[in-house]
């Protein structure tokens, strides 16, 4: 079992550094070229620079803080740099609220979404303080190009840091305090939204910018007490706390379609039994149905019990099995009398059984799920044999028989809830055979279940630790009692819950 965590997994190679350098000067040049129609287009007064040496300008600013991020996630988050939707949907939403802010600063600067870019990552984002990090980068970035085009526009360079803080330079000073409260909104986000699923939390996060903003703007007034029409602009300030919200709750969606990306809400939604895979489960494969739908829980609890993605872990356990819809009929669970496997040779019925996860994975794949979901799908059995077909062609000839053809030919499992999956998925089904469950009887078939796989190599590249899968082992006994009502009394007498 590797000691690395699931996100460490991927190593960067020249290709995915290759298509992030592209992807980050793609972002970088739509930077500039935004920065050049706000300067030049929509300005009365037009900069005293030439709009050459703008766009070099423009492109350090984007490069400097684009380089130096691209730069933080390789030595940081190699994972997110390795996989080019997380890669592109992060580029995109700072391209996207960089372009949003500059354009609403033609109508106040008072508009610059704060914590927009917050609001869209945290929502994609795997871990909420890549939400801040983006955030950050991307309101520096704003400021530092507004910045220039005031310098450009006003030409007063050696009086402009003075002129900031002494009350005479009302744009100054508010692009200086939005950009603050852009910054704060962006680590307001993160912990506010610790649960994505929960839409009000939503409501919340956009009471807290605005108090923060009223407060800022309270602030600004006084030191500008002589200027009466701010208070005229106070609408603004409502707005600017409000619209990134319903703005970010739109793009949400549009972004995980997009980029393919794997979210709380996504996984929720993918959890719906009205989902057309679900639905074609449970007409044509009950059987099948039915056991994901256990497999399901157990992989939920051992998820929350390992501190995984308990979201994840209910969504792969539902799909797991969907390449069964090619042959429904031939699966133990969904046969009612007539097993066709008694018609056919060994070797035939365990080709049609270890299709299943290579199915799987095309049918999800070609169904837009997430490719983490198929991924599962085809490590759920990883390389074990089939020892059921395996035994009955021994019986039918002397030959050497080539193990291999009666075994899965899939991948062996390279997360932990992939791992996870696969225990829940065979303990499932060994504990729905069971005669008379007893605790004692349940924890040594548990343990055969796991010891087996251990030895087969099925985690060697699973970053499970031996900890984690005795927790995982403990936790399927509490479950399995939960289910059926009655507590399964723990050899020893010790409790089993966590
Ligand atoms: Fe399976
Ligand atoms: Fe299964």
């Amino acid at each position: 079992m590797e000691k690395n965590s699931d996100q460490h997994r991927h190593a960067l190679t020249g290709m995915q550094l290759f298509k992030a350098i592209t992807a980050t000067v793609i972002c970088g040049i739509i930077m500039v070229e935004v920065g050049i129609l706000k300067f030049y287009v929509m300005n009365e007064n037009q900069p005293q620079i030439s709009i050459w040496l703008t766009m070099l300008l423009l492109a350090i600013f984007a490069f400097v803080f684009l380089g130096g991020l691209l730069t933080f996630l390789m030595l940081a988050r190699a994972y997110i740099v390795s996989d080019t939707r997380y890669y592109l949907s992060y580029l995109s939403a700072i391209a996207l609220t960089f372009s949003v802010s500059l354009l609403l600063d033609a109508i106040s600067p008072l508009l610059i979404a704060p914590g927009f870019a917050a609001l869209i990552i945290v929502q994609l984002s795997r871990k909420k303080q890549d939400a801040f990090i983006i955030n950050f980068i991307t309101a520096t970035i704003i400021f530092f190009t507004l910045l220039l085009e005031y310098m450009m526009l006003s030409g007063e360079v050696s009086t402009i840091f003075p002129s900031a803080f002494d009350g005479t330079n009302y744009y100054l000073w508010m692009i200086i305090t939005m950009s603050l409260l852009n910054m704060c909104a962006g680590a307001i986000v993160p912990v506010a939204l610790r649960d994505k699923t929960h839409r009000l939390n939503y409501a919340l996060v956009g009471a807290l910018i605005l108090v923060c903003s009223v407060a800022l703007y309270v602030v600004i007034s006084a030191f500008y007490s002589a200027r009466i029409e701010l208070f005229k602009e106070s609408w603004l300030v409502a707005i600017s706390g409000v619209i990134p919200i319903l703005a970010a709750l739109v793009l949400n969606p549009l972004f995980e379609g997009i980029f393919n990306l794997v979210t709380d809400n996504r996984l929720v939604e993918l959890t719906n039994s009205k989902q057309p895979l679900l639905r074609r489960l449970s007409v044509e494969a009950p059987g099948t149905y039915s056991h994901s739908l256990s497999v399901a829980n157990f992989a939920e609890m051992c998820a929350l019990a390992i501190g995984e993605d308990a979201y994840l872990a209910r969504a792969a356990a539902y799909y797991h099995d969907v390449g069964k819809l090619s042959n429904p009929t031939y699966f133990t669970e969904n046969q009612s009398g007539y097993n066709p496997h008694d018609d056919l040779l060994p070797e035939v019925s365990a080709a049609i059984i270890r299709k299943h996860t290579t199915d799987g994975y095309e049918l999800l794949k070609k169904s837009h799920i997430p490719i983490e979901i198929a991924d599962i799908a085809i490590e759920h059995h990883g390389t074990l044999p089939m020892t059921v077909f395996y035994e009955r062609a021994k019986k039918l000839t002397d030959d050497e028989l080539d193990p291999t053809a009666y075994s899965y030919h899939g991948r062996t499992p390279t997360t932990k809830i992939a791992g996870i999956i696969m225990i829940c998925d065979s303990s499932e089904a060994a504990l729905r055979a069971m005669d008379k469950p007893d605790g004692e009887r349940v924890d040594k078939l548990l343990r055969g279940i796991i010891n087996t796989r251990i030895q087969q190599g099925q985690f060697d590249k699973c970053p499970l630790s031996l900890n984690d899968i005795d927790i995982i082992r403990r936790t399927i006994i509490n479950a399995y009692g939960g289910i059926f009502h009655k507590r399964i009394k723990y050899p020893g007498g010790e409790g089993v819950g966590r």
